[in-house]
């Protein structure tokens, strides 16, 4: 680590002068020479350097001259001094590039017409730049491929030796999947070993190789860079928004690049705090599902109990005719609508405007009841604010932080690697609180491995500690001293022994972590499926705010309680008011003002107040027959929800099912009609992503087959119920949303937000808290943990229609068990065993998963073959309406 520390802000480095070419420069002493030369704008050839890594200094291309050295000297891995007198150009330093460029060229190929960085390259820029046309004495390198990897093929005929795969990838993402070994009389880059690559597949290697050594396996050979059509929008996997650039070929998207490139050399090592450019697995080797050939192509409509390809004009008719004659029978709250959140903010925004203003029904919801709001919700309760305080600046800058519940690596893994750099640039102690050893608990100063399911009692012990040891802020508490006591009383039946012995962890340990985390100028909680995915998760997050607020860290500049989201859009859903509980910039639904503009605004009389229906409510009104009509936009229901809530009886119970997909979905099977929609690679509009920060959605390609935008479909559908919407583009109906909602389009950094909790914590605090803390009941009928979740590989069900994703992470129809629970079972890999729960019994194939903690099993939640979401208990929270559905407890015997 050499010179990054320098932009660490707990390190005063001494401010400099220096001469670069006549002219005094200020800068930082220690930094590189070449970040220096480069901040005033003068771009000197440097084939190894990026920004965001440490300086390699192997290319012997940054060379300059300093005053009193006879040789030029490599600016990068040169440290700016007091007094340096530095020329950057002239005759002498050409040359000295020159046959730099040279030297790589006499053992490279030159196969560029066939080679993936044609046109693309540094290489070639350099030897053009500096004129190379004849190289004598070049000889070939004759190493054979390596193709082994799933995703990239290594080809190191052409590696130039500069090592940025091997540095981004340990330095950056803290990996360290890559190595160079002497293979063949050569330096060659290899995965670690000499194995098969078996890493993260973030690509991160491939987008900074400055030429074509390594290449990416699903475009290869079918493109030259310049005849693609390269479209910059968001990724529509998760919530950490990162912006992506798709390249298309005509109508099929051919790869996906990231702003991380080697083109992008140059920048401040401070901006990385706000993102490195990168992007995972699922965003560049996850398009493929963009122009699937099972795509949906057109509308289908049920006749004589087959779906059955109509054109759109009768598939319209006919939701439009069955929908009135519903809303005229049975009443507006016969109807009810479900959608995704990976529509747009446009999309999503009109939803609700149909549901209300059309339909006129509060019986509205999206995926983001499957957990985010209980987030939104206990957020919004304590601090008036329905998303995370915080953005990555502040969690790459914190100087401690908790996370607990999150596999943060494989859900958000640009928001870790925002954490990542915490430990390694800004030396954050991370406390990492989790059932499973997760990879981010691997980089943790202090790892927990906790018992699965007690998430919640660990938050216990960390604010039972925090009081215990005297940690609270003095401050904080004797503003709101009723509410200290209260809080106090409410933890007097709780002991640390007792949440101790069932947590798994020693009593020091909370308190060791409590200590750092009161202690630490910069704290940041992050909660993640663990928190807001189980029973109990929105007294969770209220019982995180506890420990912020007694610990002074609420309301103090780069600190807060956050989460992150799984869909791309999950903020935008709450922001634009799609559950029955908020309206567009969540307001209250019975918030009188917020109604009176809205219902001024839309011309309409807004659904009564206590109206409405979420998620759980409306499959059980549809159950019941009292909703009729369901509208699911982009919405899985019955391949996401156990069996156990009857999503299945609910859907055939109806008298008309429309279903809005790119994709014959399982619930697209039961539809009365299937409407085809576009992807968010076909259309206009924004997401909103975990930091609030709201980015654009930018059309890349024509729509697939006769497939539109859903803003289009639900804008046909709101008209013809009778509705006069003009809506023509996406940006017709943000202009709309502008104006309801002054300052939404930030389009660039969230507004930081200093929450407080005066309010929450002088008002009625008292009684809220007596019952959050409580002890957890034991259950021992059944010895193991069944937890499903997220695979780095993949997005809710999404990622399942993507090839490339499918081949690195297959359904195996397995569930990961801990070794030596296998070996007690007397099972190996690939055998079966018997899952049985409270709520069914069923074979299922294991594997073996280091890990999970030995009584801990998983199975990823993508795959549904077999069912074992089935087996799952469901919990509904009283207060926001979540149903949690991702753990449970099962006996497992060998089958
Ligand atoms: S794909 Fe990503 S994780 Fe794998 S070697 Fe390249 S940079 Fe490292
Ligand atoms: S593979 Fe590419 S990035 Fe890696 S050392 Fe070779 S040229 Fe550099
Ligand atoms: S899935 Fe998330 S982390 Fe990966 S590229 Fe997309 S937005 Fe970024
Ligand atoms: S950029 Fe300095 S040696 Fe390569």
């Amino acid at each position: 680590m050499g010179l990054k520390p320098a932009t660490n802000p707990e390190v005063e480095a001494a401010t400099i002068e220096l001469t670069i070419d006549g002219k005094t420069v200020s800068a930082k002493d220690g930094v590189s020479l070449y970040d220096v030369i480069a901040s005033t704008g003068k771009i000197i050839p440097a084939m190894c350097y990026h920004y965001t890594f440490d300086p390699f200094g192997s290319c012997g291309m940054c060379l300059v001259m300093q005053e009193g050295k006879k040789a030029p000297v490599r600016s990068c891995t040169a440290k700016a001094a007091a007094g340096m007198i530095i020329r950057t150009e002239g005759d002498d330093l050409f040359q000295a590039r020159k046959k730099a460029v040279e030297k790589h060229l006499s053992v490279h190929p030159l196969d560029c017409p066939v080679c993936d960085a044609d046109g693309h390259c540094e290489l070639q820029d350099m030897a053009f730049l500096h004129g190379v046309t004849n190289l004598p004495n070049a000889k070939q390198k004759f190493i054979p491929e390596d193709t082994r990897s799933l995703v990239l093929d290594f080809n190191m005929n052409r590696c130039i030796a500069c090592a940025e795969c091997i540095n981004v990838c340990k330095d950056v993402l803290m990996i360290d999947a890559l190595q160079f070994m002497k293979k063949g009389g050569f330096n060659q880059v290899v995965a670690k070993g000499d194995l098969p690559l078996s890493c993260e597949f973030c690509g991160d290697c491939l987008a900074v190789c400055p030429v074509g050594a390594i290449t990416n396996k699903f475009s290869k050979y079918l493109y030259k860079p310049w005849q693609m059509k390269k479209t910059t929008t968001t990724c529509n996997y998760c919530g950490d928004g990162c912006q992506i650039h798709v390249e298309t070929k005509d109508s099929e998207v051919v790869r996906v690049t990231s702003p991380l490139s080697w083109k992008n050399k140059w920048g401040d090592r401070a901006d990385t705090s706000k993102g490195h450019g990168g992007i995972c697995v699922k965003g560049r080797f996850g398009f493929e599902y963009i122009d699937s050939p099972v795509r949906l192509k057109q509308p289908l409509l049920r006749k004589e109990e087959q779906l059955v390809e109509v054109p759109w004009l009768e598939a319209m008719h006919a939701a439009v005719d069955r929908f009135a004659e519903i809303r005229k029978k049975h009443g507006s709250d016969s109807v009810a609508g479900l959608i995704t959140a990976r529509c747009t903010n446009e999309e999503l925004y009109l939803f609700q405007k149909l549901m209300r203003a059309g339909f006129r029904t509060n019986n509205l919801d999206s995926s983001a009841r499957y957990g985010h709001m209980n987030f939104v919700r206990a957020a919004k309760q304590a601090l008036g604010l329905g998303r995370t305080p915080n953005d990555w600046e502040d969690l790459t800058k914190a100087k401690a932080v908790i996370i607990i519940g999150s596999n943060l690596t494989e859900t958000n893994p640009l928001t870790a690697v925002r954490i990542k750099e915490a430990i390694r640039v800004y030396k954050a102690q991370v406390m990492v609180f989790d059932s499973r050893v997760t990879n981010i608990g691997k980089l943790a100063s202090h790892p927990y491995v906790i018992m699965p399911g007690t998430e919640g009692l660990v938050i216990d012990g960390l604010v039972k500690a925090a009081i215990e040891l005297d940690l609270v802020d003095e401050e904080a508490v004797a503003a709101h001293p009723q509410a200290f006591t209260a809080l106090k009383a409410a933890l007097s039946n709780l002991s640390l022994e007792h949440i101790a012995s069932k947590t798994g962890l020693a009593i020091d340990s909370f308190k060791e972590a409590a200590a750092v985390f009161a202690e630490s100028p910069r704290s940041i909680l992050l909660c993640a499926e663990g928190i807001v995915r189980q029973p109990e998760g929105y007294h969770n997050v209220l019982k995180l705010i506890d420990l912020a607020w007694i610990t002074g860290k609420l309301g103090r500049p780069g600190c807060g309680v956050n989460t992150v989201t799984e869909e791309a859009n999950e903020q935008g859903a709450v922001d634009m008011g799609v559950a029955p509980e908020f309206l567009p910039g969540l307001a209250a639904f019975e918030d009188e003002s917020a109604r009176d503009r809205l219902a001024k605004a839309w011309d309409v009389t807004l659904p009564a107040v206590g109206t409405g229906a979420n998620l759980i409510e409306i499959l059980k009104r549809c159950r019941s027959g009292q909703i009729r009509a369901l509208y699911v936009v982009g919405e899985n229901p019955l391949a996401t929800l156990p069996a156990s809530l009857g999503v299945k009886e609910a859907l055939e119970r109806l008298d008309l099912l429309v279903v809005q997909e790119p994709f014959l979905t399982d619930t697209a099977r039961l539809a009365h009609i299937v409407l085809p929609a576009s992807t968010y690679a076909e259309k206009d509009g924004t997401f909103t992503n975990l930091e609030g920060r709201v980015l654009r959605v930018r059309q890349a390609m024509d729509a697939i087959g006769e497939s539109v935008p859903d803003w289009h479909i639900m804008t046909a559908l709101a008209n013809g119920l009778g509705c006069r919407w003009e809506y023509e583009s996406a940006n017709d109906i943000q202009s709309e949303i502008m104006k309801l909602l002054p300052g939404y389009y930030n389009l660039g950094q969230p507004r930081k937000i200093v929450p407080t909790a005066d309010r929450y914590l002088s008002n009625g605090y008292g009684n809220a808290v007596a019952t959050r803390y409580k002890t957890l009941p034991s259950d021992s009928r059944h010895p193991f943990a069944l937890l499903m979740g997220q695979l780095l590989y993949h997005s809710g069900k999404l990622s399942t229609a993507a090839p490339g994703l499918i081949k690195i992470a297959p359904n195996t129809s397995r569930i990961g068990m801990n070794a030596s629970d296998m070996e007690r079972l007397g099972v190996s890999d690939g055998g079966t065993v018997r899952l049985t729960s409270d709520h069914g019994t069923m074979k299922v194939g294991v594997q073996r998963d280091h890990t999970l903690a030995p009584g801990t099993c998983f199975f990823p939640e993508h795959f549904n073959d077999p069912p074992v979401k089935d087996l799952m208990a469901v919990h509904v929270d009283p207060v926001t309406g979540v149903p949690s559905f991702k753990q449970t407890r099962v006996t497992i015997e060998a089958a």
